[in-house]
C-alpha cells in the first residue's frame, strides 16, 4: 500500500484530438518497467511483433488473443479466451492485486490496531483519491461493499411517505429494482416505470420518457449513467437539472460508469450516486461507494448499524463514523482504490482520460466489425455510447426453446464451448424480450478479438436459424 496523499489524476474527460486518438488506437499500452511478476512470459507467447506495446496495424484479422502488451501491464485474463465481458465483473490488474495482499498482510501483523487505530485514516485517504477522480468532496463519499448494497442503503433511508412515487427507466438494473418491488408494499410507494425506446436514436428519448413518468406525487428518479445490458449512455446531466428544476431528488446508478465515462458529481449535482469500482476503475472486487449529497447526509446510516454506531467523535460526522467501519470485514478492496487510479492513471500517456477515449473508440470500432460481419444494426448513437455496446440479435428458431444454459442464454454457451468466446448474451426485457449481445472494449482486447466474435456469432445465429441441428446440443465434461 503505498502512500496516496500525495497522488494526483488527471480530470477524465475524453477531451482528446483526432490526432491524439488515432495514435493511441495504434499505441495500445505502455511498455511498463518490468514484466508482471505474477505471470511471467506471457507477453512473449502470444507471437507479438517483439515489441509488446504496440497494438498490431494487421489486428482486424480474426484473432481471439488479448493484446500482448496487455500482460505485461498486468491484466490476467486467460491468453487462451477471446474475454470481451469486462463490464460485468472487472479484472484486476496484478499492481493493484499486490497491493491488496501487501496490506493484508500488513492486517494480520496487528489486527486490533488496524481495526481500531489505522482503518478511518486509511478510508480516508481512499475517499480523498476518489474524490478528487469523481469531482466531489471527500466527505460526501461512503465505501460499501457493492452498488446492490449502496442502492439498498439509499431506499432504505428514504423518508417515504404513502402515495409517493419513484421513477426508474426500463433499463435499470434488476438488484435496484428488486429491492424497491420488496419495500413498495411496506412504505405505500408506487413505482413508475418509463419506457425508454431500445434501439434509440438520441438521448432526447431517454429525457422525454423520464419527464413523462414524473408528477406532483415523485419524489425520486433513479436513473443509470450507463445501462447495464443495454450499454446506454444516459445523459444523466440533464435527466438531473430536469428533476432539479420539478424539485425531484435524482439517484444516480453509476455500477459501470468511473473509469468507463467522465464521472463529475460537482457538475451533476445529484442527490446520490452510486459507483462501483471493480468493474471500470480496476479495484478488487468489493469496493464501491455511496455519494450523499450534504443536506441529505443527517440520519443517513447504513443498513446495518455497528458496535461503533454510539461512539460519536465530536470532529467527525456520524456519516463518516458510520461507513468507516460496519463490523468485522476486509476493508482492502475499498483501500488499495488510490492504487487502482494510479495503475489505470499509468497504463497510457494521457492517463485516464486517454484509456477511456481508447476504449471507447475501440468499442465503436467493435460495433462497426460485428454489424459488417454479421447483418446487423447499431443501437444507438455514437453519444450514447461508453466503452460498451449491445447489439440485438435475432431469436433462435422455436425448436430450440428449452435448450439448458449456464448462463442467461444457451447462445451463450456456445460462443464459450465452440469459439473460446466470453461474452453475455441476455434479454432487455422480459418475455419475450430484445436478445442483445453486449460486447466490452478494455485495454487489453484489440481489433481482431471483435472480428474472431463476428465470425462466431453469424456461425451460430446460422445454427440457431436451423430447425434441427443436432451439434447445438453441447456436451461439456467440465
Ligand atoms: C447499473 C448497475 N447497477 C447496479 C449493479 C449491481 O452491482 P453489484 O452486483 O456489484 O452489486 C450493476 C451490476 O452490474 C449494474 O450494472
Amino acid at each position: 500500500m503505498a502512500t496516496m496523499g500525495a497522488r494526483m489524476f488527471r480530470t477524465p474527460g475524453y477531451g482528446l484530438a483526432d490526432e491524439s486518438l488515432a495514435v493511441l488506437m495504434e499505441t495500445s499500452l505502455q511498455s511498463p518497467a518490468e514484466p508482471s511478476p505474477l505471470i511471467p512470459g506471457r507477453g512473449a507467447m502470444t507471437g507479438s511483433t517483439g515489441n509488446p506495446a504496440c497494438m498490431p496495424n494487421d489486428d482486424l484479422s480474426p484473432d481471439p488473443r488479448p493484446d500482448p502488451g496487455a500482460y505485461q501491464a498486468g491484466w490476467r485474463i486467460d491468453p487462451d479466451l477471446c474475454f470481451l465481458n469486462h463490464g460485468s465483473y472487472g479484472s484486476v490488474p496484478a499492481a493493484v492485486h499486490g497491493a491488496q495482499v501487501a496490506l493484508r498482510e500488513r492486517v494480520e501483523r496487528d489486527p486490533v490496531r488496524f481495526f481500531k487505530a489505522d482503518l478511518e485514516g486509511l478510508m480516508d485517504e481512499s475517499r480523498r483519491a476518489l474524490a478528487r477522480f469523481l469531482s466531489c468532496r471527500p466527505g460526501d463519499l461512503a465505501p460499501v461493499r457493492n452498488a446492490t448494497v449502496g442502492l439498498c442503503t439509499i431506499f432504505a433511508n428514504r423518508p417515504w411517505k404513502p402515495g409517493d412515487e419513484v421513477v426508474v427507466t426500463d433499463h435499470e438494473y434488476s438488484s435496484g429494482l428488486h429491492e424497491l418491488e420488496r419495500i413498495a408494499p411496506r412504505a405505500g410507494i408506487r413505482i413508475v416505470t418509463a419506457h425508454v425506446p431500445f434501439p434509440i436514436d438520441s438521448p432526447d428519448r431517454a429525457i422525454e420518457a423520464v419527464e413523462g413518468a414524473i408528477t406532483s406525487r415523485t419524489r425520486l428518479v433513479v436513473v443509470s449513467h450507463v445501462t447495464s445490458c443495454s450499454s446506454l449512455v444516459f445523459p444523466v446531466g440533464r435527466i438531473a437539472d430536469l428533476c432539479r428544476r420539478r424539485g425531484v431528488d435524482v439517484l444516480i446508478d453509476g455500477a459501470h460508469a468511473p473509469g468507463q465515462v467522465p464521472v463529475d458529481i460537482a457538475s451533476l449535482d445529484p442527490a446520490y450516486y452510486v459507483g462501483s469500482l471493480h468493474k471500470w476503475v480496476g479495484a478488487p472486487r468489493g469496493a464501491s461507494f455511496v455519494y450523499v449529497r450534504g443536506d441529505l447526509q443527517e440520519g443517513f446510516r447504513t443498513i446495518a448499524l455497528s458496535s461503533r454506531a454510539r461512539k460519536i467523535h465530536e470532529n467527525r460526522s456520524l456519516f463518516l463514523r458510520d461507513f468507516d467501519y460496519m463490523g468485522t470485514d476486509d476493508y482492502t478492496p475499498f483501500l488499495v482504490v488510490p492504487d487502482a487510479l494510479d495503475a489505470g492513471e499509468r497504463l497510457l500517456a494521457g492517463g485516464w482520460p486517454a484509456l477511456m477515449a481508447r476504449n471507447h473508440a475501440l468499442a465503436l470500432e467493435a460495433r462497426a466489425i460485428v454489424c459488417a460481419g454479421v447483418g446487423l444494426l447499431p443501437s444507438c448513437p455514437d453519444e450514447m455510447t461508453g466503452s460498451m455496446v449491445s447489439l440485438p440479435i435475432p431469436d433462435a428458431h422455436p425448436a430450440h426453446a428449452g435448450r439448458p444454459t449456464r448462463y442467461d442464454d444457451p447462445l451463450q454457451d456456445a460462443l464459450l464451448d465452440r469459439h473460446g468466446v466470453q461474452a453475455p448474451i441476455w434479454r432487455l426485457w422480459e418475455n419475450p424480450g430484445v436478445r442483445l449481445a453486449r460486447l466490452s472494449a478494455q485495454a487489453y482486447n484489440r481489433r481482431g478479438q471483435y472480428a474472431h466474435f463476428a465470425k462466431a456469432l453469424a456461425e451460430e445465429l446460422g445454427r440457431e436459424r436451423r430447425p434441427v441441428d443436432s451439434s447445438i446440443l453441447i456436451h461439456r465434461s467440465c
